[in-house]
Formats: C-alpha cells, structure tokens, sequence
C-alpha cells in the first residue's frame, strides 16, 4: 500500500484556532514538581512547574499557535488542521498505561501514579517530520528511562512497543480500516528507549498537552522523525523481538524501524537534505537537515557500526 505522507504539504490547510481540550484543574503534585492551577482568567488549565535542561536548544520557538494548528494524528484525520479540529472529541480523563510483557512490575499505571513518580523538565526540542518540516517545542515531560525503571525491565527485554488508544467513536480517523491499521504502533531498541533524550511528554509551552499533540501522555525522540514520536499512549510492552510499527507495516521501503533523523538518506519521493521550519513565515525558512536532528553527541554512540550513508 502507498504511504499517505507527503513532503512538505503546505501550510494553507492549518486551521487558524487550535481545539482547546478538557484540562484538569485539580492542584495537583508530582514528586517535587508542582503543577498548580493556573490564574483565573489566563487559561482554564492546569500548568506546569517544571526545571530547565542541558538537553534544551537556546533556537527560536514555535509560537503555540503554530505547534497546535499544524499537526499529524491519523486518528482524526489526514489534513494537517483535523487533529485540531475533532481532537476535542477524545477523553483523556481518567487515562491509564498498561506496562506488560518482559517487566518484573507489569500492572496499569494511572497518568496520575505516572506523574507522581515524574521528575518534570522542560524540554526544548527540535521536532523533524519525515514530511521535511519542522518546529521547535518546549515540551514539558521527563524520562522514558525513568518509568521503564520502575517496572524494571527483564534482564532478557531487548525492545520497547508502544501503542495508541483505539476508540472509535471519539477519533473519527479510525472508523476507516483503509488509513491505517489501528492502533497506531511504534517501537524502539531498550537501549534508544533509555537514552536521557527520550522523554514522555504531558505538556508544552507549560500547560497539558493540548489533545491535538497527542494528550495526555505521548513520546518524544528528537533523534528520529516525527512518526516514531507515538501519541496518546495507553500500552507499553518490552519484547526480546523488534516490535510491528504503524509506518513501517505501511511502507517498509519507505519508513524503516529506526528512522533516524539521516540528510544523506532520501526518502524515495523526496530529499532528507533539507526542512522547511514550518511559521517563518512566506518566506519559510529552508534549511539543512542536521545529521540525528543535531543530536549526533548524545546518540551516535547508540548506532556504531552503522553505515550512515545507507541506513535509515
Ligand atoms: N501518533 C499517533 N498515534 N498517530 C499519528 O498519526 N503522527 C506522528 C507522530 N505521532 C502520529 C503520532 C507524526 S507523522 C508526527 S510528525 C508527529 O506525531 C507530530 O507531532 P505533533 O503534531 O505534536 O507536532
């Protein structure tokens, strides 16, 4: 079957105003961090305290505009402005992630035992779509690393497998089996999984994640593209196998498993050479695709041996 994504679609189809989501408005903790109800006439939603990271890019944001307006989530449709129009349609509360396969504490852990255990930080990330676009977000999360720790993984456990929420009558994208198989599926090697890098996510611009980002708890690996960055996430499985994935199944010549961010590796339809930073405006901004999405010092080390210029 032919891959849906297409390079680079054009910033016409973004809706001009994002789809505000339910929030929670609870004072709440979590472990050191507070996330505390933000000021009465500002915003209805909860915000976050988070602290800053050595892993942060000092580049230019995104304005929230353009991160909440200009997105992909297949669950509620194809065009770049649907997730910020029926996105509103998911519940994302009460949410719960089941942790299961090759772990010695599998059991379903919810957002809020999730968060509890969370150190969160802000994390400002390059974000790169297979498309050749890309932002700049300030997540707030914390460390994949540090949930897998807690259910601790078997000696044995070689991959992580994630999967997407699959609910129908909420995500209007999934009442077609034609766009892809649900649930969306994504993977990594425990070792990529464990990397300080990859966090999960819970907010950005310091407030929940809007839906249309993939609320209230999804994956961000700035190392790779943008569809390994798995959204809404209610399953976490570890396996001595390389897991199935969405984009792979779909088109295996075209999306492999790993999809590092990689310059030297067209896609078969288009160049990797360079991105479009999507918001700069008519004149957009091309620039050069940086080799792991500029990550290179922290992850190279994750893939010696691998030949650059072939393998993606
Ligand atoms: N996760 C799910 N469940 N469904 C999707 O369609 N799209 C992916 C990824 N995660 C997708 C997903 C793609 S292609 C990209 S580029 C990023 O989400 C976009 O994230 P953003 O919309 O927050 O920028």
């Amino acid at each position: 079957m032919k891959s849906r994504f297409e390079n680079d679609m054009g910033y016409s189809e973004v809706t001009p105003k994002s789809v505000w989501l339910n929030r929670r408005d609870l004072l709440k903790s979590a472990g050191g961090a507070t996330i505390a109800a933000s000021i009465a006439g500002l915003a209805n939603g909860a915000t976050f305290e988070a602290s800053k990271s050595i892993y942060s890019t000092d580049e230019e944001l995104n304005d929230f505009e353009d991160i909440t307006s200009y997105n992909n989530f297949y669950e509620f449709g194809t065009g770049k402005g649907d997730p910020a129009r029926y996105a509103g349609e998911l519940t994302t509360e009460p949410w719960s992630v089941v942790i299961d396969g090759m772990v010695e504490n599998p059991g379903t852990y919810s957002y809020e035992d999730i968060l509890s255990g969370a150190a969160l930080e802000e994390r400002i990330y390059r974000l790169r779509c297979v498309e050749a676009w890309s932002m700049v977000i300030p997540w707030i999360g914390f460390e994949l690393g540090h949930l897998l720790k807690r259910a601790v993984p078997e000696p044995s456990a070689k991959f992580v497998a994630f999967e997407t929420l699959v609910r129908p009558e909420e995500m209007r994208g999934q009442r077609s089996r034609f766009l892809l198989e649900w649930p969306y599926r994504e993977g990594l090697r425990l070792d990529e999984a464990m990397n300080p890098l990859t966090i999960l996510a819970v907010g950005l611009y310091g407030e929940e994640l809007p839906n249309q980002n993939g609320a209230p708890i999804r994956l961000v690996v700035p190392w790779k593209y943008g569809f390994k960055s798995i959204k809404s996430i209610v399953r976490i499985t570890l396996t001595d196998f390389q897991p199935p994935t969405t984009w792979n199944m779909q088109a295996p010549g075209e999306y492999g498993f790993y999809s590092n961010v990689n310059p030297l590796v067209d896609h078969p339809r288009w160049s990797q050479a360079t991105e479009r930073r999507v918001g700069s405006g008519l004149f957009a901004r091309r620039m050069e695709t940086q080799m792991f999405n500029g990550y290179e010092e922290y992850v190279a080390g994750l893939y010696e041996g691998m030949d650059l210029s072939t393998n993606y």
